[in-house]
């Protein structure tokens, strides 16, 4: 297939006055007049009401509601399941160039017509800055539906190896027979898109379910797909409580995949009720299980490091988008020798964190976090640690819900690398520091990989001397999914990291490459003699 070559979309500057700037500005200024913005359920190639509704409070703001959408019923979950099945013949035998083209005209619109609309959504109902906005719900949106074109026929022009004379043998990757169940998470616009278009574009049809956290910008990503050509039924779209929705999908007997990105908690639920689906014959086919979970990601440092440009990708790790990245920093290893230097760097730099509401202070570095519930696990945190004698608050240890859920930039140092905060997932800007001695650096190796909470998604190594790098890499070998050398654990670039982490943080199929979309092919051999 001839597609276009992959690239990444690049960032706009939105310098204050430029352009993109005031067309964003403008885009957030119309959104706000119009909350709270509603939502909806689509299958059967219409939009669907629900006699029940749940209102999402703007993280910024929670007296104002930002969308309100309906909840899902059983019948209706029913119901967006065997459209898509009836969906799925066409779909599979459309060519592949015409899928790939329907994602490439919406990767477009993402890019063009949609851009502005898509990141006000997104920095509203998720509380991004404006520029975690626009990686997001702009570039990497962007990035997945046209890199996943390109991964998909990576993996539709495979072939078996050449056979013997007379004999043709050849390879067709046909799609899961039964649809797949799409779940995708709060923090990133994008992801929906990911583990929507991964699927579909493999000839699968899906069934969509978005956080109820992120309702309203993964609507709009629905909406442009259909605009750029999308057949209603390839994917339903189907808000509401996730117990209902679950509950129906992993009875039914065409349940193929599940496309995960979420908590490690809710996957191990998941993949329990499957292997019980499983136990019991529910299903036509052993269900393919992807997921990208939790982590506990470590920044390790080394004496031979540049402190001043671990300082700067801490900072930015742990505390960009108020520590809500699956891959966010939350474990620092100083060496003694260097520790000081560094948390004065760290404590200069947390001071200049500016905190707001993103659409009154575009540029504030941290926004808030996502709902009550996180505000209220976090609070938890920060006061059972202020009381802790074992912990030495660094920085922060501060919060204020009297507008929005709003969490101060926070570090502890620990005593013992077994501490909760080395260990549990806390998705909150809250960043624990443990200092080992320069000597023992080997044996520091070994209680990176031993803490974490058996995590391993991401992790990240700063030193200068390559034999440290290279002990480094062998000791913590299996510690991270994504392992960085002098850069941080965040930002992943799709088509040039792929990602995901193993053990407790899902099960590494790697998101942004074409491992994952083989994953939602089951193939088939045909061989012939002449
Ligand atoms: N893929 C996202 C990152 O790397 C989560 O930060």
């Amino acid at each position: 297939f001839r597609l276009p070559d992959p690239r990444n979309e690049p960032n706009p500057l939105y310098k204050k006055g430029s352009e993109e700037r005031i067309k964003l500005e403008e885009a957030l200024v119309k959104l706000r007049s119009q909350l709270p913005v509603q939502s909806n359920i689509y299958y059967n190639g219409q939009a669907q009401a629900s006699a029940q509704s749940w209102d999402q409070p703007l993280p910024a703001e929670h007296a104002t509601v930002f969308t309100n959408y309906p909840l899902a019923t059983k019948e209706q979950t029913q119901a967006a399941i065997e459209s898509a099945l009836k969906a799925k013949k066409d779909w599979e035998e459309t060519p592949f160039v015409d899928r790939a083209a329907i994602f490439l005209k919406a990767a477009e619109l993402v890019t063009g017509k949609y851009r502005y609309e898509l990141i006000a959504a997104t920095m509203l109902g998720q509380g991004k800055n404006i520029w975690q906005g626009e990686i997001d719900a702009a570039a990497e949106l962007a990035d997945f539906f046209r890199l996943n074109c390109n991964f998909a026929a990576e993996i539709l022009e495979r072939q078996p190896p050449r056979g013997a004379d007379g004999v043709w043998s050849r390879l067709e990757y046909r799609p899961l027979e039964g649809f797949v169940y799409s779940i995708s998470p709060f923090n990133f616009t994008a992801l929906g898109g990911n583990l929507i278009s991964g699927p579909a574009l493999m000839g699968n049809v899906v069934l969509w379910k978005p956080s109820p956290s992120n309702v309203y910008a993964s609507a709009l990503v629905y909406k442009i797909l259909l605009e750029a050509g999308l057949p209603p039924n390839v994917i339903q779209f189907v808000t509401g409580d996730p117990d209902t929705i679950t509950d129906v999908a992993l009875s039914h007997r065409d349940f193929a995949g599940l496309n995960f990105v979420g908590s490690s908690d809710v996957f191990r639920s998941l993949y329990g009720r499957i292997g019980e689906g499983i136990a019991k014959k529910t299903y036509r086919e052993f269900p393919r299980v992807v997921a990208e979970t939790s982590g506990k990601n470590f920044h390790l440092i080394h004496p031979t490091a540049d402190i001043q440009n671990a300082v700067n990708h801490t900072i930015r790790g742990a505390f960009e988008y108020q520590g809500q990245k699956c891959s966010a920093t939350s474990r620092l290893y100083l060496p003694e020798s260097r520790a000081e230097e560094f948390l004065t760097g760290l404590k200069a730099g947390v001071k200049e964190i500016t905190i707001g509401n993103p659409d009154k202070n575009l540029e504030a570095f941290m926004g808030p976090v996502i709902h009550r519930r996180s505000f209220d696990k976090i609070k938890s945190i920060i006061d059972a640690s202020n009381k802790d004698s074992t912990l030495k608050l660094i920085a922060g240890g501060t919060y204020d819900d009297s507008v929005g859920f709003y969490v101060h930039p926070t570090v502890y140092q620990v005593d013992r690398p077994d501490h909760k905060l080395f260990n549990e997932e806390i998705f909150g800007p809250v960043l624990a520091v443990y200092v080992y001695p320069d000597a023992e650096w080997s044996s520091t190796l070994k209680k990176v990989d031993e803490a974490g909470g058996g995590f391993a998604l991401t992790g990240a190594v700063f030193a200068q001397d390559r034999r440290a790098i290279r002990e480094a890499e062998d000791t913590l070998r299996y510690s991270a999914g994504n392992f960085y050398i002098n850069c941080k654990t965040t930002a992943a670039v799709i088509g040039q990291q792929s990602f995901g982490g193993a053990r407790a943080s899902g099960t590494n199929d790697k998101a942004g490459s074409s491992d994952v979309l083989r994953r939602f092919t089951s193939p088939r051999l045909i061989k012939e003699e002449f």
